[in-house]
């Protein structure tokens, strides 16, 4: 387990370019942008850290560069600023053994935007985000600041590289905190000070899993379960899921995003999805390709074969 840490107040970075109208909407090729804090390079000054050094307690070491992430390769594939060179050379291969990876993940990350207004508009004003990655390219900040004053979001993840730029990205903002901790634990993940002093557990949350589940190789339906277990009815799960039901899945991705730090990637099947979300009734139309998910009117539908990802919001009862 990797233990809660607080807000980083090192010294500002330039924040990646936000979408709507940023890069990855526009579709402009992102290329070799570091974004990540001075300091997260092996062989520059060591990283930034608060009076109590809590960048070590996030877990952040030289080794973490040496592996790609599937938070890096995301960002990268998603036109984002937060990676490095290894993650780009992963995130080719991955657009090389598919050709419809980018689609892939922008249906994902738009969805994750469709499906937080959506919350946003039934009446959820707090949201905790499970493995969020970088906290960029139209994340859920975006869409609440948009939306609705006073919402919020706790970010978690694992990958302490996205952490560090969450926190400093977020560093100004009191209505989002972002937390380095492995989704697995829910205790951890609840307890977190950056959870825990800023959602109130007692009122409906929004629960989100975007495209992370696929890491978690163990009992995820158990684990959301566990999850839903401590909010109240009334809260939402949102969810999308990698899976290999699409016969453009090649198992060829499954063997790169196997190189992945800190996971064990497991794909599942519709049917393995659904029992992920049993514990809440699903709204319409229940569990759709991500890119099919109540898409916005007027909106192009996206290429018919960007069907990598299982979608669906349901409320708890
Ligand atoms: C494909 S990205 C999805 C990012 C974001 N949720 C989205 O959909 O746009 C998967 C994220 O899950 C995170 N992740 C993988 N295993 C995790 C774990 N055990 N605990 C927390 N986060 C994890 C990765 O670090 C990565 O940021």
């Amino acid at each position: 387990m990797l233990e809660p840490t607080r807000r980083l107040r090192p010294a500002p970075v330039a924040p990646a370019p936000a979408v709507p109208g940023g890069l990855a909407e526009r579709g402009a090729a992102p290329r070799s942008t570091l974004g990540l804090p001075p300091g997260s390079i092996p062989g520059q000054p060591g990283p930034p850290s608060d009076e109590r050094g809590r960048v070590a307690a996030v877990g952040s070491s030289p080794d973490e560069f040496e592996q790609p992430s599937s938070a890096r390769v995301y960002d990268y594939l998603l036109g984002g600023a937060a990676h490095g060179a290894i993650d780009r050379q992963l995130g080719d291969e991955l657009t090389a053994a598919r050709h419809d990876v980018v689609a892939l993940v922008r249906e994902n990350r738009a969805f994750l935007r469709r499906a937080v207004r959506f919350l946003l508009a039934a009446g959820i004003d707090q949201f905790l985000d499970l493995g969020s990655g970088v906290p960029t390219m139209g994340n859920v900040h975006e869409v609440i600041a948009r939306s609705r004053a006073g919402a919020r979001v706790a970010y978690t993840d694992i990958d302490s590289i996205a952490a560090m730029h969450g926190q400093q990205l977020l560093a100004a903002l009191p209505t989002a905190t972002y937390t380095a901790v492995d989704v697995t634990d829910v205790e951890a993940v609840l307890s977190a000070p950056g959870v825990a002093g800023l959602l109130d557990l007692r009122r409906p949350v929004g629960v989100l899993a975007f495209s992370v589940l696929q890491h978690v190789p163990g009992d995820a339906a158990g684990l959301v379960a566990s999850y839903l277990s401590h909010v109240v009815p009334g809260s939402a799960l949102a969810l999308s899921h990698y899976t290999t039901d699409d016969p453009g899945a090649t198992d060829r991705i499954e063997r790169l995003t196997a190189r992945y730090a800190h996971s064990d990637p497991r794909a599942r099947t519709r049917a393995e999805v659904a029992d992920v979300l049993a514990g809440v009734d699903l709204v319409e139309p229940g569990i759709t390709w991500a890119g099919e998910w109540r898409p916005e009117a007027g909106r192009p539908p996206g290429p018919d074969d960007a069907r990598g990802h299982w979608a669906a919001v349901g409320f708890l009862r």
